[in-house]
């Protein structure tokens, strides 16, 4: 059976459903006009000053004018956002409003979908990633991804984490051997432990390395899958409802976890928990059913101030 690939990638069963420092964007879907909230009470334009966010720092990920098809199905509809470097970005909605859809857009997750077409574009570090020549692992490479069910290998823990950098040939280079003056071996434990150290797992890991990664708690192999998605080095982190299927206290290592990794990385998290999003994201971006993005804004401002009454009735739990 072959493996999925590249490690900052998932299980090949999700492969088939699933320095501007006023970085400003015009949402590009200028009118809903006629579109009936969920609730049926009201009509509502969806104003572009709602996705016209400012935000302080650099843009890393820009979408513009970005729709996905599947077959008729018109899943994602004219989206423009910025997203900011080392920050977390929340993505909220109801299912099936295109969160995953507009995740796997930013690493070309999508292109695995037979059905999928996706027409707009999507910068990363101001590079057209929609383009003849992009080198997709390359790619998936600098934007790794962590999904909802942690899907370690049924390999050993150091294996896990040494998959990618050995497959992209990032050891066999012997780079770090030869400034360092070490061998292969020693070069890739260093390897394994540093990403194991930035995804908080590694004192909890460390004198069992060659166990196998399947006999983890959920919550670690979670965190191993983390550790596997940094360990290609990438700047950008999707992560699709990374904590779930955790119990609580998984669930707030995850949450104390992604806090960290934003000081160094771009981290995108799609969820369903209100309380994690108002936690842990810093600006929150909220789909709302037909594929739309509706307002994108600081966190605190969506949560206690949004401009759209569907936002409102989304997030006050009256529909969705
Ligand atoms: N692989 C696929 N093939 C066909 N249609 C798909 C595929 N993946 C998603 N869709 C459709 O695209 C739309 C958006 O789905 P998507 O999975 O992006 O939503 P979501 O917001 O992530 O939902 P959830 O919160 O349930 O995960 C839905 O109508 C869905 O049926
Ligand atoms: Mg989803």
């Amino acid at each position: 059976m072959s493996e999925p690939s590249p490690t900052t990638e998932t299980t090949e069963s999700e492969s088939t459903d699933t320095n501007d420092p006023t970085s400003t964007r015009t949402a590009a879907t200028a009118s809903m006009s006629g579109t009936s909230t969920t609730t049926g009470e009201s009509e509502e334009e969806l104003r572009e000053e709602w996705t016209d966010y400012q935000f302080a720092g650099e843009t890393h990920v820009a979408a513009e004018n970005l729709d996905v098809h599947y077959g008729d199905d018109h899943a994602l509809k004219d989206i423009s956002i910025d997203i900011p470097s080392e920050s977390v970005t929340a993505l909220i909605g109801p299912s099936g409003c295109g969160k995953s859809t507009f995740l796997r857009c930013i690493n070309r997750m999508n292109d695995r979908i037979r059905a999928a077409e996706v027409d707009g574009s999507v910068e990363v570090d101001g590079v057209e990633i929609y383009q003849d020549g992009v080198d997709l692992v390359e790619l998936r490479k600098r934007v790794g991804m962590v999904f909802q069910q942690p899907n370690p290998f049924p390999k050993s823990i150091r294996d896990n984490v040494s998959y990618g950098p050995r497959k992209h040939g990032d050891i066999r280079t012997g780079l770090i051997d030869r400034l360092l003056g070490r061998g292969e071996s020693d070069a890739e434990l260093e390897l394994v432990e540093r990403a194991l150290k930035r995804a908080a797992l590694y004192d909890e890991v460390s004198d069992r390395l060659g166990d196998n990664a399947l006999g983890l708690s959920g919550g670690q192999q979670q965190r191993l899958c983390i550790a596997r998605a940094l360990a290609t080095d990438p700047d950008v982190l999707l992560m699709d409802e990374p904590a779930s299927a955790l119990d609580p206290i998984a669930t707030s290592k995850i949450e104390d976890l992604i806090t960290d990794l934003s000081e160094e990385y771009t981290v995108v998290i799609v969820t369903h928990n209100m309380q994690q999003a108002a936690r842990i994201s810093d600006q929150t971006a909220v789909f709302l059913t037909g594929g739309h993005l509706v307002e994108y804004d600081d966190t605190d401002k969506i949560f206690e101030n949004p401009e759209s009454q569907r936002v409102e009735d989304y997030i006050s739990g009256r529909f969705g």
